[in-house]
């Protein structure tokens, strides 16, 4: 299978589904640590954003398929899995999507500097993606940070899903 892909274009879309994988798993780590700490609201969110980090991957993957490029899939490290606190978790959360976004910042580099205009146009929708992702975390950090007693974070885990809406 030949591919059409430019080298750079490749190595940073490789490191950018990579990445999306880590970020699944690394939901997920956050929904189980949500889960064992009775956070069952904030539990279920981690483990949509969990799913929907796959399918991330997913759509980057199929775009290196049908350009002859299929995907080497890395080794990957274990998300984190310990936390001091919700406010924590909230912060890991928007930590993992500031990553995200400077991943698809360089992807998106790589596509214009070479002129790859398909990875452009599959880049864009991410770099939407990404405002929405960062939006919720930023809330999510902010709203925690002010629920600063049990009765606020329960609170908060009741209604998570509403009030940090990813718009799917
Ligand atoms: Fe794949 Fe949370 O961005």
């Amino acid at each position: 299978m030949s591919s059409s892909l430019p080298a750079a274009v490749l190595q940073e879309l490789t490191h950018q589904f990579n990445h999306e994988l880590l970020a699944a798993q690394s939901y997920l780590a956050l929904s189980v640590w949500c889960e064992a700490q009775n956070f069952s609201g904030c539990a279920a969110f981690f483990a949509k954003q969990a799913g929907e980090e796959r399918e991330h991957a997913d759509k980057i993957i199929a775009h290196l398929l049908d350009r002859g490029a299929p995907a080497a899939i890395a080794a990957m490290e274990a998300p984190r899995q310990k936390f001091s606190s919700l406010g924590d978790v909230a912060l890991h959360a928007q930590a993992l999507e500031q990553a995200n976004t400077k991943g698809i910042h360089a992807a998106l580099d790589a596509a214009v500097a070479a002129k790859d205009y398909p990875a452009q146009v599959l880049l864009h929708w991410f770099v939407s993606e990404q405002v929405e992702e960062e939006a919720w975390a930023s809330k999510m950090v902010a709203l925690v940070q002010r629920a600063n007693c049990a009765g606020g974070l329960s609170s908060f885990d009741r209604h998570v899903s509403d009030l940090l809406s990813t718009g799917k």
